[in-house]
């Protein structure tokens, strides 16, 4: 099965790539790769076990790079205090519409939410 994990590289992420990939898995990770989690992008795109596709949620684009994977696993989520307000302004707290957009469009039968 090919799993897409959006927010990857992080904590959660990174875990479960290594377990689903000793399960004979395939996965990619969808991740903006936010400097206050990842201090070394490159060393955290070389920890991930399969192919990590460097990008935002909310963007359009960076959907589209993505191939129809056989589930979704959605953990992106802006895990400091601070840079969510900064960001989001008042979409805080909203769901990552383009994300279930693109599980809807690829007719994927499993999405997995993490709850905050
Ligand atoms: N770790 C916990 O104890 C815990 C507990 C309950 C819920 N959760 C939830 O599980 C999820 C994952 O948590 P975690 O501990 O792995 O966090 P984490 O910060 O380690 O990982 C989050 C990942 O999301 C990425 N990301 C952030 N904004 C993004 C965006 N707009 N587009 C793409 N990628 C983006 C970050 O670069 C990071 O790699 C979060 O939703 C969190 O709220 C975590």
């Amino acid at each position: 099965m090919k799993v897409l994990i959006t927010g990857g590289a992080g904590f959660i992420g990174l875990h479960l790539a290594r377990h689903l990939t000793d399960a004979g898995h395939e996965v990619v990770a969808l991740d903006r790769l936010v400097p206050q989690v990842h201090a070394d992008p490159a060393a955290s795109v070389a920890r991930f076990p399969g192919h990590v596709v460097q990008g935002d949620i909310t963007d359009e684009a960076a959907w589209a790079l993505l191939e129809r994977p056989d589930a979704v696993v959605h953990l992106a989520a802006e895990t400091g205090t601070k840079v969510v307000a900064d960001l989001y302004d008042d979409s805080v707290g909203d769901p990552p519409v383009d994300s279930y957009e693109a599980v809807i469009s690829w007719d994927v039968d499993q999405l997995v939410t993490a709850l905050r």
